[in-house]
């Protein structure tokens, strides 16, 4: 039996990995769960899979939780608990889903405490992706890609055994968000509503605007550099709205590989949790016939959010930690109606004039650059 811990089980990527053990009950067993504001939810899933620790942000979530618990589930209590908790509980794997970089110091203690880690908040290995890889090299600790894209290159790599230096180009593939086929939508206009209905796959709200904005594929670059160890220049992107191919990998020798599969996330969830093996599964099956597959180039113009995101995993040092933050309180300013979806763009590109010789050489130091870009684009740049 694998013991699951799951960072942000409350979300769409923690209720799916839940989904997944419902399938596979005699291989895994949930040993901790993480929520935030969905204490209800939480609530719910802790009587369905009985783990040994929950953990809850705040002692009024405690209170609310451990009324409806039985005693012998322990709640944990605050940002410190996060951080300690995946040890405590004697995780085999580590899901790590909390949205954005809040999980930054639990994540990097996790890696530190040799436990192995299946991956879905990218933002944090763009916010500190030397030290994350540098850590899991140091220890030993496997990083496995939950991103469907990045799950998609790591089936092709299997090619090469994993070598890289055999590939020439990876491409990941973006599903263009809901706008990319409107040029001449007036982007000022676009309400939250609008931005997180995305045309191919149901994810949390900041993931969906991110997609929109073409962002999401940016920071995906970057996790693919650190995922990979993979230079910036044998990385692409191209526009393909059917979502039926999740990546493809170009290799040296003139082989080119592509991943396909259905725009469900439990696959790639189920590939991180189970491998190196291969189970049986009921989600939906790939019917060709059914899609006309189309590939373009991305209008980088459109969406200048990828551009910029490339130019900061070039650059390297703090400037994708504040690619991410900037980005990460723009998009919330924007769902709560503070500014408008033209304006994300605009706010990333300040934060990063304005914070962009800041020195980041540790997990704290990238924890409070963090914190203050969020602090100064939410604050209106005061
Ligand atoms: N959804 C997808 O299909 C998908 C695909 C690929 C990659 N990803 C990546 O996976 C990550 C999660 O995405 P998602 O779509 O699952 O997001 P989501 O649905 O918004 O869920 C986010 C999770 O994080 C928790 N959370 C939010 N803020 C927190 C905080 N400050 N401290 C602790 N926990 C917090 C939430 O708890 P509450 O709900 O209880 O508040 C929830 O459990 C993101 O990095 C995203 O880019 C998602």
């Amino acid at each position: 039996m694998k013991r699951l811990c799951i960072l942000g089980a409350t979300g769409s990527i923690g209720q799916q990995s839940l989904d997944v053990v419902r399938q596979h009950p005699d291989q895994f067993t949930v040993v901790g769960l993480s929520g935030h504001r969905n204490i209800s939810q939480l609530i719910q899933d802790c009587l369905e899979f009985r783990p040994e620790c929950v953990h809850v942000p705040d002692s009024l979530a405690a209170q609310k939780l451990t009324a409806e618990l039985p005693k012998n589930i322990r709640c944990l209590v605050g940002p410190e608990a996060l951080i300690s908790m995946a040890q405590e509980c004697r995780t085999d794997l580590l899901i790590l889903a909390i949205v954005g970089t809040a999980s930054l110091a639990a994540s990097y203690a996790a890696i530190c405490a040799r436990i192995p880690i299946a991956l879905a908040c990218k933002e944090v290995l763009v916010s500190a992706g030397s030290l994350i890889q540098k850590a899991a090299r140091d220890y030993g600790v496997p990083l496995l890609p939950i991103d469907s894209e990045h799950a998609a290159i790591h089936q092709c790599l299997a090619y090469v055994q994993h070598d890289i230096t055999h590939v020439r180009r990876m491409t990941l593939t973006a599903s263009g968000g809901p706008f990319w086929n409107q040029p001449n939508l007036d982007w000022a206009t676009i309400t939250p509503d609008e931005a997180v209905k995305h045309p191919q796959w149901s994810m949390g709200k900041k993931i969906s605007v991110d997609s929109a904005t073409l962002m999401n594929k940016g920071l995906e670059l970057i996790e693919a550099h650190y995922l990979f160890d993979i230079a910036y220049e044998k990385l692409s992107v191209l526009i393909h709205p059917q979502s039926v191919v999740h990546s493809i990998v170009d290799f040296v020798d003139g082989v080119s590989l592509a991943q396909m599969g259905p725009a469900d996330m439990r696959i790639p969830i189920q590939y991180a949790l189970t491998y190196p093996e291969s189970q049986q599964a009921q989600w939906p099956t790939l019917n060709l016939h059914e899609h006309t597959l189309t590939f373009t180039q991305p209008d980088t113009t459109r969406f200048p959010l990828l551009d910029l995101a490339i130019t900061c995993g070039k650059h390297g040092g703090g400037l994708p930690s504040i690619l991410t933050a900037a980005n990460e309180a723009a998009v919330y300013q924007f769902l709560n109606h503070a500014i408008g979806f033209d304006a994300i763009y605009a706010w990333v590109n300040r934060a990063i004039e304005h914070f962009q010789h800041e020195k980041v050489d540790d997990i704290a130091s990238i924890i409070d650059l963090d914190t203050r870009v969020k602090q100064w684009v939410t604050a209106g740049g005061q």
